[in-house]
């Protein structure tokens, strides 16, 4: 069992191959009571009721799938449930699931009493490198996506790698589009490490070492730059393009998958403006088609520019990218004219 330590408004620690059962029991036992979101699947798959119910300070609440729990209407109906089970300031909220649930659950522990614990208890590959980790919290609305949120770090996030064994190969590789990144932008020994897999099934035999990686990664850049005032913001690495997909394919794509074609994305703008190599830009597609995830998309070029220009990380009306000038070395591009992001965009191909 290893850990990382988080320092952000308060230290909390990510411990990686834990059993979420006695994880459970420990943070029931340091609250008076423990309100439990998780997905219908993830609740029956691992047998949530019959774990919480022999806690008996836990009451566990079943939210939609996917981004669909992202959704005002699911924040109040717990924010309902929060008050009909009486949890106070001392309590806490737990959510086990992907990256959807950990945002949900810990913006509803963000809100309730103007914010009381949680902790995330990650079941995706994707939840467990990103979202479960760095205290971003939010949901979607008609504005966009992650539009609405707070910071909110978890008090703990605690990782049990027995819930990949269920994560389908769509789902696995999805999340590996976030470890690829962490590897372009930080650490290069896990683009070394992904080289050598050349297939989900042998990416899922290093599972934990490239967990450990990108979990470290982010947590050494959170505890940086909290609030994303700068630094953090090397994390959106082929996301601005990323989100304004995954919004058009009204969320049908995974997200890993959208932020995979806007890796490449962003590689060719870093090659276009900042003369990344052509090696470097060629490596980017050879990685993520190595998963099978998607390189390229036929969606037309208007929308997804008009998209990037309403994405939070667009600052007045100036369009703003992370780009490489080489590996691990990040750099911010300002005010980015929409002719090089559409010639850039043909360079893709379809
Ligand atoms: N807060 C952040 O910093 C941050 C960072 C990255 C991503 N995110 C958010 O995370 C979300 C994406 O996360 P995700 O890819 O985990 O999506 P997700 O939470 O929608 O999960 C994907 C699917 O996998 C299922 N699932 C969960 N655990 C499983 C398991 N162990 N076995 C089989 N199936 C399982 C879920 O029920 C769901 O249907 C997006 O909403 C994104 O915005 C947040």
């Amino acid at each position: 069992m290893r850990h990382i330590t988080v320092v952000a408004e308060h230290e909390y620690k990510v411990h990686i191959d834990e059993h979420f059962e006695g994880v459970l029991h420990s943070i029931s036992q340091s609250h008076s009571k423990i309100f439990v979101v998780a997905p219908a699947f993830v609740a029956e798959t691992f047998h949530l009721e019959r774990v919480l119910h022999a806690l008996e300070n836990a009451t566990l609440f079943i939210v939609p799938e996917g981004e669909h729990q992202k959704d005002i209407a699911v924040v109040e109906k717990i924010w309902q449930a929060l008050g009909e089970n009486g949890l106070t300031r001392s309590d806490a909220v737990v959510a086990i699931g992907g990256g959807a649930t950990t945002d949900l659950g810990g913006f509803a522990a963000a809100t309730w009493l103007r914010g009381i614990s949680w902790y995330a208890i990650p079941t995706t590959l994707a939840a467990m490198v990103d979202a479960s980790v760095g205290g971003k919290t939010g949901i979607n609305s008609h504005a966009g996506k992650n539009l609405i949120g707070a910071f909110h770090s978890p008090t703990g996030v605690h990782i049990d790698l027995r819930f990949l064994a269920t994560l389908s190969d769509r789902d696995f590789a999805a999340g590996l589009a976030e470890v690829i990144k962490v590897g372009f932008i930080r650490d290069a020994s896990i683009l070394d490490i992904l080289q050598k897999q050349n297939t989900v099934s042998s990416a899922r035999t290093v599972a934990e070492d490239l967990i450990f990686r990108s979990v470290a990664v982010k947590a050494d850049v959170v505890s940086a730059d909290f609030q994303e005032s700068r630094l953090r913001e090397i994390l959106n690495y082929g996301h601005t393009f990323g989100h304004a997909l995954e919004k058009i394919s009204h969320y049908e794509m995974r997200h890993g998958e959208a932020v995979s074609i806007g890796l490449v994305f962003a590689a060719e703008l870093s090659g276009k403006l900042l003369g990344l190599n052509m090696d470097d830009i060629s490596l980017h597609r050879t990685l993520l088609q190595q998963f099978g995830l998607p390189t390229s998309t036929n969606v037309p070029f208007g929308p997804l520019l008009e998209l990037m220009r309403s994405d939070k990380k667009a600052r007045g009306s100036m369009l703003r990218f992370i780009g490489l000038n080489s590996v691990g070395n990040p750099h911010w591009l300002e005010d980015v004219s929409s002719e090089v992001l559409e010639s850039t965009y043909e360079r893709m191909g379809p």
